[in-house]
């Protein structure tokens, strides 16, 4: 093929974190634009345990827009892709329009092709729709050459995934404005902002896949009055505690605000009818748990909330989270013969816990009940990867083999 006919795509390769509410989302007042009944708050986990990657090839020769999930092509005509899709080449357009020259022109026209992965087992359960969208976005933009914000445009893949482009603490503003405008993400504080805030995420043996949230939060609309007065009359006041609690670092008042927003929430899914449940027996058993160690101390030290599912995720303090985690391997014994590491990421060194303490704790335990834990942190937004070899799509645009 001679030399000038040879086209090149023009490839951009970006990751983003995962995020965990203290402050939940739940309830959609639009669906299309997803627009909830209610803000939310967050903290960006760190991306050395939990991130997508996300590769973004344009090219003229591309005949089509195409999307590979985790080593699997999937439809791209999936509605909420394709809302980003559309509202990133929008704003491009705009920009452009507006004389932005940092906006790729030509890339406006080309079809591309989308590859991203997880460093983590979709079967978790841990919130991958938010870091797939939110670095599906950063990608795209970046490609396009369009920067600002771009949490509303996340948004409208999965409402959570506004909070993932953000690191650190952040609040997704619920807005009043029927086209959605005003629904977007703002950082609360930076990750720097508490060193010493720790997560763990306890991942449980599930025994089968729960009910999604877009679905679950449906119905919880439709018919728990519970979720109508959490929406107006708990959660304003419980943000504006929230992040004074963040500001202030002040650990007691978050860890109880977190429990008791991740408590209600699960009463707004028992009062859903018929009812969800996403909580089983090993996230009621971590629930007692955490009780019994704080009331040994006469102060929360830990925190518990958990998402559609049954992983717990913990915050504590890094001088507690040696101590905790024993109590937790007393409670729960690994199965060392699954042939995985218990603990993953951040090293905790083992410690001796006081008989007083194993005293206190008064659990049955339930052996093989959680799977193994991840360790980690709050952590930075998305992110351009700038080494080519990164990269998940090849010089043709096809996936590398081991993407
Ligand atoms: C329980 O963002 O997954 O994790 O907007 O329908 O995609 P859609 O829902 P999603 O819901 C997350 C619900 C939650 C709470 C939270 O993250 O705030």
């Amino acid at each position: 093929m001679p030399k000038d006919t040879v086209v090149k795509p023009a490839t951009v390769t970006c990751t983003a974190p995962v995020n965990i509410a203290v402050v939940k989302y739940w309830g959609k007042r639009n669906e299309g634009l997803i627009l909830p009944i209610n803000s939310s708050l967050s903290v960006t986990l760190h991306q050395d345990q939990l991130k997508t990657t996300t590769t973004v090839a344009s090219c003229r020769s591309f005949q089509e827009d195409r999307i590979w999930l985790n080593g699997k092509e999937e439809d791209i005509n999936h509605p909420r892709l394709q809302s980003c899709l559309r509202e990133i080449r929008r704003l491009a357009r705009k920009r452009r329009n507006d004389g932005d020259s940092s906006v790729d022109v030509g890339c406006l026209s080309h079809k591309v092709h989308i590859c991203s992965v997880n460093n983590f087992p979709t079967a978790a359960g841990l919130a991958s729709s938010a870091a797939g969208f939110a670095c599906l976005v950063y990608t795209l933009a970046k490609v396009y050459g369009v920067d600002g914000e771009l949490s509303g445009i996340a948004r409208q893949g999965s409402g959570s995934a506004c909070r993932s482009m953000y690191g650190g603490f952040v609040q997704w503003i619920m807005g009043e404005r029927e086209d959605g405008k005003d629904s977007v993400a703002q950082q609360v504080e930076p990750e720097s902002h508490w060193p010493d805030l720790r997560v763990l995420v306890l991942v449980a043996s599930a025994e089968r896949k729960p009910v999604g949230s877009t679905a679950g939060m449906q119905t919880s609309v439709e018919t728990s009055s519970l979720l109508k007065h959490r929406a107006e009359s708990v959660v304003p006041d419980r943000m504006k505690q929230m992040i004074e609690a963040v500001h202030k670092k002040d650990f007691a008042t978050f860890a109880e605000l977190t429990m008791r927003d991740s408590n209600q929430f699960h009463a707004t899914c028992l009062d859903t009818f018929p009812p969800i449940f996403y909580l089983n027996t090993v996230s009621r058993h971590v629930i007692s748990l955490v009780h019994q160690y704080n009331r040994h101390y006469g102060a929360a030290r830990v925190a518990y909330t958990f998402d559609a599912g049954p992983n717990a995720v913990i915050y504590t303090l890094q001088q507690h989270v040696a101590e905790f985690l024993q109590v937790v391997r007393l409670v729960f014994p690994p199965d060392n013969n699954n042939g995985k590491t218990f603990l993953t990421g951040l090293q905790v060194e083992p410690v001796e816990i006081s008989e007083e303490l194993k005293n206190a704790i008064c659990l049955e335990p339930m052996s093989k009940g959680i799977s193994y834990i991840i360790s980690t942190q709050a952590g930075p937004g998305p992110r351009v990867l700038e080494d080519p070899s990164q990269h998940l799509l090849g010089p043709d645009g096809l996936p590398k083999t081991d993407a």
